[in-house]
């Protein structure tokens, strides 16, 4: 299929586009990892300066207006540009996001569950931005209204005739489909396990002071009073959330609606235009299961569940990351079994063949195992986290005088595997490695000797 090439030749799911960040500029670009969650983040200032806005609010049709402008400048004024800055910059920060997401080739297999569930989320975070103007109950909150029942083919005169239960029903639009939006927000994570929704705090930290500074240095106004005997002119809009207003007047309300169903079909259906890359879902051994549960634990595609004791794996959910085979008790190669069989394995890269391909590097004064994204000579894992740590001791205590360990980029192909690996080694997180073991970290890269 044409589409399906030219996708996988631009935006394949290849390691290059997935570190071209960490490559350029790792700590300019950094904050870009986190920008999901910065996004959860701009949800709870907006949420935390609405409460404060909707306590002094007067939600009656002739308050309103004025119940804004009485806000003092420098409390309620600020908060309520905090609260309209934090809206326009949750937009970006969910376009780049979006924008990220696909130039990594994150949208299809097992992640098509996220994108997609991704998609309902923009027109929730622009329903909820627009109504919000419209809650100001000036000018532009006319324009808009206007423009928007234009779009839908409904009367103007509704707006001319503006009545207290439109009112209220704007006030209950604008708690409605946030509460929408942060349903949907919650969903489009159930797929992730351990899903990064907490931003760290100096990004957070640093969100809220420059929203705080552009607050100070430019506050919102609002525009005149809401006129039904009049037609808003000339305006001065947020173009970041109103821009499909002026977009349909250029064209017409039939072009917003094919741009706008369009760009959301083919958002949605690009998962399946694209080619699913071959993946061997990991299996489970039920004998060699004791339904422990490490592998539900560390899965980061919550594609493991343990029913009546043993571990069953959903294949069309499995990233064939290998971190679950690192994480069983049974992955250990001091078992003497010939046959190494795990209790959850990658049919295609086998813990079982990790120990052939390591005996048959010993004795060697070192030994490497190193990410398949990662390049250079070792013994190869689908992700730092499928070494199980008693690998490394074994590699010491058979003929090895020292082990290393290197992970991918800064940015782990499986979302998890950097972390994981990491608090195994520390010890931290079972299965750990054994203390006669000793340990250091450089980057991603670890190096092992016995005490
Ligand atoms: C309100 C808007 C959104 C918020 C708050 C949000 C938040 C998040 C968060 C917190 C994660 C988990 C990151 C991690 O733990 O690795 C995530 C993952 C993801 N998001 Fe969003 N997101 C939003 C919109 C979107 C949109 C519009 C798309 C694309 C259509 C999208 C696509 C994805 C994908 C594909 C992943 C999975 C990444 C992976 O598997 O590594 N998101 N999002
Ligand atoms: S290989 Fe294992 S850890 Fe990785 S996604 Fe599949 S079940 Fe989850
Ligand atoms: S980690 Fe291994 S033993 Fe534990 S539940 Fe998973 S497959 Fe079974």
């Amino acid at each position: 299929m044409a589409s399906s090439f030219v996708l996988d030749r631009e935006i394949g799911d290849r390691p290059y586009f997935r570190n071209l960040g960490n490559r350029v500029c790792p700590q300019f670009l950094e904050p870009l990892r986190h920008l999901g969650a910065l996004g959860y983040w701009l949800f709870w200032l907006l949420a935390a300066s609405g409460i404060y806005l909707y306590i002094r609010f007067d939600t009656s049709l002739t308050g309103a207006y004025d119940s804004i402008d009485r806000l003092e400048w420098w409390f309620g004024g600020i908060l309520r540009s905090v609260h309209r800055y934090a809206a326009d910059a949750f937009v970006v920060v969910v376009a780049a996001h979006l924008v990220r997401e696909l130039l990594a080739g994150r949208f299809r297999g097992f992640r098509a569950f996220s994108w997609i569930s991704g998609v309902p989320l923009v027109w929730l975070l622009y329903g909820s931005g627009i109504v919000g103007t419209w809650l100001v109950w000036d000018a532009r909150a006319q324009f808009s209204f206007i423009a928007t029942l234009e779009w839908m083919h409904m009367p103007v005169s509704s707006a001319e005739q503006a009545f207290d239960r439109l009112f209220s029903f704007f006030v209950f639009l604008h708690l409605g489909v946030p509460l929408l939006l942060l349903a949907g927000m919650w969903i489009h994570v159930q797929r992730l396990g351990r899903p990064a929704t907490v931003a760290p705090g100096v990004q957070a930290l640093g969100m809220t002071l420059s929203l705080l500074v552009i607050s100070l240095i430019k506050p919102v106004a609002s525009a005149a009073r809401w006129d039904p005997r009049t037609v808003p002119q000339a305006l001065d809009i947020d173009w970041l959330m109103l821009f499909a207003h002026p977009l349909m007047y250029a064209t017409s309300p039939a072009a917003l609606w094919a741009m706008a169903l369009g760009l959301t079909a083919l958002l949605t259906v690009l998962p399946y235009l694209s080619r699913k890359p071959k993946l061997v879902a990991a299996r489970v051994d039920p004998a060699n299961c004791n339904g422990c549960g490490r592998c539900v634990a560390d899965c980061p595609y919550e594609a493991v569940s343990v029913v009546s004791g043993k571990a069953i794996v959903l294949a069309e959910r499995c990233a064939a990351c290998g971190i679950c085979a690192g994480a069983c008790p049974s992955s250990t190669p001091f078992r003497s079994a010939r046959e190494l069989v795990s209790g959850i394995d990658l049919p295609d890269l086998t813990v079982h063949g990790l120990r052939r391909r390591l005996r048959g590097a010993l004795p060697a004064p070192e030994v490497v195992f190193r990410c398949e994204q990662a390049s250079g000579p070792g013994i190869g894992v689908r992700c730092i986290a499928m070494l199980p740590p008693s690998f490394v001791e074994y590699a010491l205590r058979n003929g090895a005088r020292s082990v290393k360990a290197v992970g991918c980029g800064a940015e782990c192909a499986y979302r998890l595997g950097l972390a994981l690996a990491d608090e195994r080694f520390s010890r931290r997180r079972d299965p750990k490695l054994r203390p006669t073991v000793r340990v250091k970290r450089k980057d991603n890269e670890y190096s092992f000797a016995l005490r």
